[in-house]
């Protein structure tokens, strides 16, 4: 088997980008020197590499070259033996099936792949990364000065660590979760671009999220309490989710799995956490409210909140509001407006 060094992030929009190194470089020697041509080119190189992997998943080569850029090393390290089909492409990330190998005892696993054009999507990510320190693929805080500076500059090598602790933060979420007992899926590895966990879904089909699924009342009702449980085991463990809605928990044969945490905060670390918090309970309210289960979000929000000790901090903070957006700038003028500037 060749050693995969497939020095490239390709993104769905099929742009090519350098895959940033691992030491701190000069700005000027940050900038892309190649043609997209060019490294093209050197892809088609690497042609024998992308035909050692004989995945039964026929993807386009360029997709190809990004799967194996991203999970050959798992594939050389047994964890699976196939990637069988695309699961969804969300995002932010690429859900694959794949077909498990000895190590984990499962059939299949769902391998989630992140998208460098998530930090195109994430405008707003100082929010979620108020009070978090930056983690390493090995979910250790980054503590070197150099690695944090390039955090703070965003620089090309500065992305590549904040990515990096994106998937940390999701990969140690899952695994406090599951062993609290939670409704997540078991992980069972993960990398600085990959997470290996545990399928939830058929064969063929995988999973639907709950926004595609209408319940019965009665069932509503027990998934709504089962869902709260979750929310409560969280914060019991310093968790917020941060994105949770029908669109990140799994529905499969009457049991429901909470996924996608790369945005966790800590309850306690950051300014806006009861307003995320918040957020949070009502999107999953609101679904539950069409599926004939009507509640008080905000009041269940409060009393979750409360029954563990904690404050209500309802405002959002005006240090973490960002002068480019609309929404956050006219709620900065009411700010003004009502003489709280300070
Ligand atoms: N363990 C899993 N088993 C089966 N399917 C999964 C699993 N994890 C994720 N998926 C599927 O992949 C989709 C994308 O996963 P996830 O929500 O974690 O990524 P995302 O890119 O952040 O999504 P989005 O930004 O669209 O919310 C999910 O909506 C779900 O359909
Ligand atoms: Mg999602």
């Amino acid at each position: 088997m060749p050693k995969l060094n497939l020095n490239l992030f390709i993104d769905d929009e099929y742009e090519y980008h350098e895959a940033p190194h691992r030491k701190l470089r000069s700005k000027a020697s940050q900038k892309p020197k190649r043609t997209r041509q060019q490294i093209v080119a050197e892809l088609a190189e690497q042609q024998d590499v992308i035909e050692t992997y004989k995945f039964t998943y026929r993807a386009s080569r360029h997709e190809r070259a990004w799967l194996i850029g991203s999970l050959g090393n798992f594939y050389e390290q047994q964890w699976f033996s196939d990637v069988l089909r695309l699961v969804k492409g969300g995002k932010e990330a690429t859900v694959y099936q794949c077909l498990g190998n000895t190590h984990t005892g499962a059939r299949l696993l769902a391998a989630k792949i992140y998208r460098p054009r998530m930090f195109r999507n994430l405008r707003k990510d100082h929010i979620y990364r108020e009070g978090r320190a930056s983690l390493d693929a090995n979910g250790n805080e980054i503590t070197e000065d150099g690695m944090l500076n390039a955090i703070r500059k965003r620089s090309a090598y500065g992305l590549h660590l904040a990515h990096t602790s994106w998937l940390a933060y999701e990969y140690k979420a899952l695994q406090v979760l599951h062993a609290a007992g939670g409704d997540v899926p078991a992980v069972y590895a993960s990398d600085d671009n990959c997470i290996l966990m545990e399928y939830i879904g058929g064969e063929e089909l995988a999973a639907p999220t709950l926004s595609e699924v209408e319940l019965e009342r009665e069932e509503a009702r027990a998934l709504f309490g089962r869902v709260l449980n979750n929310i409560e085991l969280m914060l019991a463990n310093d968790l917020v989710h941060a994105d949770l809605s029908a669109y990140n928990i799994l529905y499969w044969q009457g049991e429901i799995k909470l996924i996608d945490f790369p945005q966790v905060i800590d309850p306690d670390q950051n300014r806006n956490a009861y307003k995320i918090f918040e957020r949070d309970v009502i999107r999953v309210c609101d679904y539950f409210a069409r599926q004939g289960v009507p509640s008080g979000p905000r009041r269940i929000a409060a009393d979750l909140w409360t029954a563990h000790n904690r404050r209500l901090h309802p405002e959002v903070h005006p240090a973490l509001l960002d002068d480019q957006d609309e929404q956050d700038r006219a709620y900065w003028d009411k700010l003004v407006d009502e003489g709280r500037r300070g």
